[in-house]
């Protein structure tokens, strides 16, 4: 059943069970240690599939020459939220940096689901047999409940770049007249 956890810092909702939190825990350990072989795979298949998702990584290295890079970062946050995806307040400051990475690069709601499934296949082919059918199920859920807060908070961000655009432009159109 899923259980409604508010997060007072992020203010907004996640959405996860109970079996779902102990499983994703679960999987800390072997995250930690094959986190960044799971995301190289992930933006392979993901660009593989979908060459214009490349858009917005232009200024990102998938992996700079100290070996960190977008695949390095991303394999920390799915490793940051495997261990505190039940006191997700503790991750508020790097969710709403995110978001605004998100924003600055125009990413849009529709481009989670692909990312999300890309995600699941690749953990299913780097973890092989520890990914049984409950642990894709367990982070299936708890990347949803993930996106969700994060669309939620990109959304109201792009809202307010769109009002600071409208203010800018009516102030120059005003100074023009
Ligand atoms: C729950 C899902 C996601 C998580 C946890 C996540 C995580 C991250 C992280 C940790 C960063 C690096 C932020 C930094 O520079 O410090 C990032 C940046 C980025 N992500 Fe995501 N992301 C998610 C979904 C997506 C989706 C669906 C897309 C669409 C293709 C996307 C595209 C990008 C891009 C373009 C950047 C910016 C790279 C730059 O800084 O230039 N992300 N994301």
């Amino acid at each position: 059943m899923l259980m409604v956890i508010y997060v007072a810092s992020l203010g907004h909702e996640l959405m996860v069970s109970q079996k779902t939190i102990e499983i994703v825990k679960a999987t800390a350990p072997i995250l930690k240690e094959k986190g960044e072989e799971i995301t190289r795979r992930m933006y392979e298949i993901a660009f593989a599939e979908r060459p214009d998702y490349k858009r917005g990584f232009e200024n990102t290295w998938m992996q700079d020459l100290s070996g960190n890079g977008q695949a390095h970062k991303l394999a920390a946050a799915v490793y940051a939220y495997a261990t505190h995806i039940d006191r997700l307040d503790e991750l508020a400051t790097a969710v709403n940096h995110i978001a605004h990475r998100h924003v600055a690069t125009r990413i849009l709601p529709e481009q989670y689901p692909l990312i999300g499934e890309k995600l699941l296949q690749a953990m299913k082919d780097v973890l092989q047999d520890a990914a049984t059918d409950e642990v894709i199920a367990a982070w299936a859920e708890a990347y949803e409940a993930l996106a969700n807060i994060f669309i939620q908070k990109e959304k109201v961000l792009y809202q307010q770049d769109d009002r600071e655009l409208t203010e800018r432009l009516t102030r120059l159109t005003t100074l023009e007249h």
